[in-house]
C-alpha cells in the first residue's frame, strides 16, 4: 500500500517506519525541513530503542523517505495524521495542528482522482474526527465521505522505549471507521500483524484511547495512594503489589508505586478528559484526584528529605531526569517539580541522567550536571532517585548516604523508599 504520514514526531515516525518495514511504500511529511533532512540522512530525530537500525533498513529498501512536500499525499492511498495535540491552558487538547493538517491533506486530494482514506492517529477529544476533521476534509477536497473519501480513527498504544515492538505486537488494533472504504483498507493494512482487531465507530475509537490512558494513570495514582498508607503503617507496598498482581482482575503491571507518572501522554490525556467533563457540567471526581495525587507524590520526597535534614544549603543529588527509563524525554518528568522545590528551599542541586541531561538543561540551566552517577553522588549530602534507570540500583554507589528512592530501585544502607 502507498502511505503518507503527516507529522514526523514520535508517533508519525514510528508508524511510518514500521509500516514501511511491513512492506508498504511510505512517505513521512513534516513542515520542519531540517528534520526531514536528518531523517533522509539516516539519523533519527528521536531516541528510541532500535530506531536507528530500522531507519537505515527502511531507507535502504527505498520504501521509505521523508519530505516537506504535502502534495505527495496525492500519490498515496492512505494518509495518517500524526500531529501533536498539546494541552491548552484549560487542560483541553489543542487541535490546531489537526485542523491545519486536515486542510492541507484535503487540498492535496484535489490533485488526485482515485479513492483516498484519511486516518486520525493523534489523541483528541472524542468526536473530533466526525465534527472537525471530516468537515474540513470534505470542504477542502470537494469530496464526500463514502464517495472517494474514507475517514478513520486508529489510536496508537505505543510506549516510549518499546514503541517499535508495541507497534509490531499490539494487544489489539483499534479501528474507528466511518465507512466501508476505510474499514477495508485498514483491515488489509494491519492483517500481517495477525492481532485482534476491534472495530468501532469513530468517536468510540477516540474514547478508547483516552479512557485507556486515563485508566492506567488512575491505576498509578491508586497504587501511590495505597503505597503512602502502607508506608505510614510500616508495610512495604512492593510486597503488597506482588500479592495483588496474580489476580487476573488486577494484573501485575502498572503496580509500581513511586514518584508518579510523567511523559507526554498520561498527564495531558487525564487533564483533557477531566477538562471536557467539567465543561459539560460533570464532576470528574476520580480524574481530578488522579491528577492531584500525581502532583503531590513527587513533593512527598522533598518532605521526607526535610524530615532528615535542613534542606537550605545542602547538596542534593537528583538521579534520573527522564520521565521514565529508556528515553531522553523530560516532558512532565517528576524531577521537574522536585528540582523546582529543592531550589526554592535553598538546596544546591546536582543531577545525572543516562539520556536526558540535554533536555533537562534547557529547563534548569542553573544546576550542575554529571555524566556519571557516582561523581554526581560523591559530594552530595543526600540523594533522590527519580527515574528507574537500572544503573541506580547498586547499593555500593551510595555507601551510607541518605537515599530517598522514588522508584524502588535500590536497597542501600541508608535508604528510605517513598512507599516502603
Ligand atoms: C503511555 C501508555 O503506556 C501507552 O500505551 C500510550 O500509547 C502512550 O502513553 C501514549 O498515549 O502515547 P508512555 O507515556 O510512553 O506510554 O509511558 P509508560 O510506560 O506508560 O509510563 C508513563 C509514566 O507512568 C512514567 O512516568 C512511569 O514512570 C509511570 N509509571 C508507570 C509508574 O509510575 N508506575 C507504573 O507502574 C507504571
Amino acid at each position: 500500500m502507498r502511505i503518507s504520514v503527516i507529522g514526523s514526531g514520535y508517533v508519525g515516525l514510528i508508524t511510518g517506519l514500521c509500516l514501511a518495514d511491513l512492506g508498504n511504500e511510505v512517505v513521512c511529511i513534516d513542515v520542519i525541513e531540517s528534520k526531514v533532512e536528518t531523517i533522509n540522512r539516516g539519523q533519527s530525530p528521536i531516541f528510541e530503542e532500535g530506531i536507528d537500525e530500522l531507519l537505515i533498513r527502511c531507507l535502504a529498501s527505498e520504501r521509505f523517505r521523508a519530505t516537506i512536500d504535502i502534495s505527495t499525499v496525492a500519490q498515496t492511498d492512505i494518509t495518517f495524521i500524526c500531529v501533536g495535540t498539546p494541552s491548552n491552558p484549560d487542560g483541553t487538547w489543542n487541535i490546531d495542528h489537526v485542523r491545519s493538517a486536515s486542510k492541507a491533506v484535503g487540498k492535496a486530494l484535489g490533485q488526485k482522482s482515485s479513492d483516498h482514506v484519511v486516518v486520525l492517529k493523534s489523541t483528541v477529544i472524542p468526536m473530533t474526527c466526525e465534527t472537525v476533521v471530516l468537515p474540513i476534509l470534505e470542504a477542502a477536497s470537494g469530496r464526500r465521505q463514502g464517495h472517494g473519501l474514507g475517514v478513520a480513527v486508529n489510536p496508537e498504544f505505543l510506549r516510549e522505549g518499546t514503541a517499535i515492538s508495541d507497534f509490531m505486537n499490539p494487544d489489539r488494533v483499534v479501528i474507528g471507521s466511518g465507512d466501508h472504504l476505510s474499514s477495508a483498507l485498514l483491515r488489509e493494512l494491519y492483517a500481517p500483524l495477525g492481532r485482534p482487531i476491534v472495530e468501532v465507530p469513530l468517536a468510540t475509537a477516540e474514547m478508547i484511547k483516552v479512557a485507556s490512558n486515563a485508566f492506567l494513570a488512575t491505576k498509578i495514582s491508586f497504587v501511590n495512594e495505597v503505597g503512602n498508607i502502607c508506608k505510614d503503617m510500616g508495610i512495604d507496598f512492593r510486597s503488597v503489589a506482588e500479592g495483588m498482581g496474580p489476580d487476573p482482575r488486577i494484573g501485575p503491571l502498572f503496580l509500581n508505586a513511586g514518584a508518579g507518572f510523567g511523559g507526554s501522554c498520561f498527564p495531558k490525556d487525564v487533564r483533557g478528559i477531566a477538562a471536557e467533563a467539567h465543561r459539560r457540567g460533570l464532576e470528574p471526581l476520580i480524574l481530578d484526584a488522579v491528577l492531584e495525587v500525581n502532583d503531590r507524590q513527587p513533593l512527598r520526597m522533598v518532605e521526607m528529605l526535610a524530615r532528615s535534614l535542613d534542606i537550605n544549603g545542602v547538596q542534593v543529588a537528583v538521579l534520573g531526569l527522564a520521565f521514565k527509563p529508556g528515553t531522553d524525554d523530560v516532558r512532565e518528568s517528576r524531577s521537574i517539580p522536585v528540582v523546582t522545590k529543592l531550589l526554592e528551599r535553598g538546596a544546591k542541586v546536582v543531577a545525572h541522567d543516562y539520556q536526558a541531561i540535554e533536555g533537562f538543561r534547557k529547563l534548569f540551566p542553573e544546576i550542575t550536571y554529571y555524566d556519571c552517577p557516582e561523581d554526581c553522588v560523591a559530594e552530595a549530602d543526600a540523594v533522590l532517585i527519580m527515574t528507574a534507570w537500572p544503573g541506580y540500583s547498586r547499593p555500593e554507589m551510595y555507601d551510607d548516604k541518605l537515599v530517598i528512592d522514588g522508584r524502588g530501585v535500590t536497597r542501600s544502607k541508608n535508604y528510605e523508599g517513598i512507599c516502603w
